[in-house]
């Protein structure tokens, strides 16, 4: 059985299989609408969330299958003190995979230990996000066409968005990728991110609080939100919510065929002027997000549409 808690669970290899995978879908949704039947999956969703908990739905539903779950942990045995653990041990019973996302590092990762079904991290508080990298992997691949020989700033706030730290370690396995840091000095990435794939690999990158100068070179812009919900206090956030806005005017210093990606939601970072021009990919990435959870809960769940179609019943 397996788990998807951290990116690099999953091979470079066996990311390209899930591109092509959800490639195949987009051209062939018909082969796929009984794909799921009568499987289900759960989401456990103990923090707020739009994109991610309604993508894995519609995903499990465009393959035949069911959902069930809750979306608040307000409304789940976890406000009575019940453990991660426990719930998942119990899901696991009425459901065939989970999808999960908490507050808590390192929660996914604990509910796998005690799991009889596939456990998918789907956002462990400042942490990893490995689905929303699959995400962010496929549109570029679509966007761009290769990983390999890209420059990719990444632009906010890089010390709690758990988003940016697993598209690093992803990215960091492709050859000739260069990184460019931008954020404030109280948002830099953590050291324990930069040591283990940009340093370890020996990954060329850059750090700046200038976004203006990094536009210049950049082959795909990664902006991200500046992650209110885990500041300490109130004013450091107000001091550096207005530290990156996206506009136009910027946008004018970027290369012709960069793209610009955000995993949104988005709060003032881009000015929604941006949304017209045909590099903003954002919106195009939040849809391709179905299509590649979609690949996902067919290959944990061991599934192969075509001529090995299997049917669990
Ligand atoms: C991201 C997250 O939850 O980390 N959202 C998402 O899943 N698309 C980014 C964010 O909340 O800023």
């Amino acid at each position: 059985m397996r788990h998807l808690i951290d990116i690099l669970d999953l091979s470079a290899e066996e990311i390209d299989d899930l591109i092509a995978t959800a490639g195949d879908i987009i051209a062939h949704p018909e082969k796929y609408r009984e794909a799921c039947r009568y499987r289900k999956l759960a989401t456990l969703f103990f923090e707020p969330s739009t994109r991610t908990r309604l993508s894995f739905e519609a995903a499990m539903l465009e393959l035949g299958g069911q959902v069930l779950g809750f979306s608040e942990a307000s409304s789940s045995s976890a406000a009575k003190g019940e453990s991660v653990a426990d719930t998942v041990a119990v899901v696991g019973g009425y459901a065939d995979i989970i999808a999960m996302r908490h507050p808590k590092e390192g929660a996914p990762l604990v509910a796998a230990t005690r799991s009889e079904v596939p456990i998918i991290n789907a956002g462990d508080g400042g942490h990893f996000h490995p689905t929303q990298t699959l995400t962010d992997l496929f549109t570029i691949r679509r966007e761009k066409g290769h990983f390999d020989n890209l420059t990719v700033g990444l632009c906010g706030d890089l010390k709690f968005g758990r988003t940016v730290h697993s598209l690093i370690a992803a990215l960091s396995r492709y050859s000739g990728i260069r990184f460019v840091l931008i954020s404030p000095e109280e948002l830099k990435l953590p050291s324990y991110v930069k040591e283990a794939y940009i340093k370890q690999k020996h990954i060329p990158y850059e750090q700046t609080v200038s976004l203006e100068k990094a536009l210049p070179s950049l082959d795909v812009l990664y902006m991200t939100r500046v992650q209110r919900e885990r500041f300490f206090n109130e004013e450091d956030y107000l001091r550096l919510r207005d530290s990156y806005i996206l506009t136009p005017e910027k946008m004018r210093l970027a290369r012709p065929d960069m793209i610009v990606l955000h995993p949104l939601p988005r709060v003032n970072e881009i000015s929604t002027e941006v949304d017209s021009d045909p590099r903003a990919a954002y919106f195009r990435q939040a849809k391709n997000g179905k299509y590649i959870r979609m690949a996902l809960i067919l290959m944990l769940l061991g599934i192969r549409v075509g001529e090995e179609q299997t049917y669990a019943h």
